[in-house]
């Protein structure tokens, strides 16, 4: 195949005020495959070649909200529906934890598809020829002529009229581009084996540079200070003391302050007789006691205390709270379950503090009440 192809008709002009009025006349006359090359951005071009605003925005706003969308909706499934956790009483759809997630997913998801649909779309990638390229027209205009070149695929085009038209608005230049054969009749350059291979390298060699020079060569300990002091790790062996425990109890008969220790151990019964429930019923007291008892005790007594447990079969489901046996407890009786744990029900003592337990217990009685309403209290 030795026969050119015509690709357009190229005009350079001496000035910018030339091109962009001859942008505008080009446009007026209805051409609609053209495109103008300047040395640097024109002002007004945009208006005299009737440009419309780039369509890449609605890429971008799309692929963002899809992406917006797609991370809340992941986020939704796998916390409130496919493994819902009780993280410290929050709720499972909790949205201002997710904020930095979808915040982070919208720009990635539009700032990718921004670059793609640009690179494969706009740019055909991969092809990365182009019949400009190399051509004088281009050497021009890249550096002191303004250009403009009208394609042969223009449903206008014509060579004649093209070329008086040029004239007539003062081009300097006038000369038809032709496709470059070799280039058509290739296939994609960016293929070709030694150029990805080359590429391979240059990506190994780089990446291992950049370790070698940050890692070993110039590699400084951040506050070494600190890393490096003497300190006792938790489980390690102490030099210090004899019997060799680096993790040390308090001295026997330790009292914290404000704080009495719990009387009763290993007497629940006792207990039960002697305690009695300093905080009062309230809407606040309930609440809390509300929230801690979602927290800590629904997973295996259920959210209404009947003892379905959440944790299907991986730990031995309870006793229901209703049964006559806790409705006739005391206070005192119930506060020594939480508080030492009941045969493999651990204790609770470090979760909640003293009032927190008491606060449980008065919204057990509320759970309990209204699972065995009476006439009056429905009235
Ligand atoms: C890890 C699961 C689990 C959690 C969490 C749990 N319990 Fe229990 N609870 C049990 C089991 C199992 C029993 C039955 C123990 C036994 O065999 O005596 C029980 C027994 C009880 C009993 C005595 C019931 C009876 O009939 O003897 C009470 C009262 C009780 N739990 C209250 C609570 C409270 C209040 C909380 C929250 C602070 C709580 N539990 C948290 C598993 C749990």
């Amino acid at each position: 195949m030795n026969e050119k192809i015509l690709y357009g008709y190229s005009a350079l002009f001496d000035k910018p005020n030339d091109v962009l009025k001859a942008a505008k006349s080009i446009a007026e006359k209805g051409f609609e495959k053209y495109d103008v090359n300047t040395p640097y951005p024109l002002h007004g071009m945009n208006k005299a070649m009737k440009l419309k605003p780039s369509k890449l925005g609605y890429v971008s706003l799309i692929v963002g909200l899809s992406g917006a969308l797609a991370a809340i909706l992941t986020m939704w499934w796998m916390n409130a529906v496919d493994y819902p956790i009780v993280y410290g009483g929050k709720p499972y759809f909790s949205f201002p934890a997710y904020i930095p997630v979808v915040f982070e997913v919208t720009v990635l998801s539009a700032s990718i598809a921004t670059v793609l649909t640009m690179l494969f779309i706009f740019f055909k990638f991969p092809n990365n020829s182009h019949p400009l390229q190399g051509t004088d027209y281009l050497k021009q205009v890249s550096s002191d002529k303004y250009g403009i070149i009208i394609l042969a695929d223009d449903k206008k085009f014509n060579e004649e009229e093209i070329e008086s038209l040029f004239k007539e608005l003062n081009a300097v230049t006038i000369s038809p581009i032709y496709w470059d054969n070799e280039e058509i009749n290739h296939k994609h350059k960016i293929f070709e084996p030694k150029f990805v291979i080359f590429l391979i390298a240059v990506a190994i060699l780089n990446s291992g540079a950049v370790y070698f020079v940050y890692n070993k060569l110039l590699y400084m300990q951040p506050f070494n200070w600190m890393m490096n002091q003497q300190r006792q790790n938790v489980q390690q062996k102490s030099l210090i003391y004899s019997d060799g425990f680096g993790m040390r109890k308090p001295v026997e008969g330790t009292i914290a302050r404000g704080h009495l220790p719990y009387q009763f151990v290993g007497n629940p019964d006792l207990a039960g007789e002697k305690l009695i429930n300093p905080i009062p019923v309230s809407k606040a007291s309930l609440k809390l006691g509300q929230e801690k008892f979602d927290t800590y005790c629904s997973p295996c007594h259920d959210y209404h205390g009947t003892g379905q447990s959440r944790l299907r079969g991986q730990f031995p489901n309870p006793p229901s709270l209703h049964s006559d046996k806790v409705r006739n407890w005391s206070d005192g009786r119930i506060f020594a379950v939480i508080t030492e744990g009941q045969n493999v029900m651990p204790s609770y003592s470090t979760q909640l503090t003293e009032d927190e337990r008491w606060a449980v217990i008065n919204y057990i009685r509320v759970l309990q009440r209204a699972m065995n309403a009476k006439e009056s209290d429905l009235k």
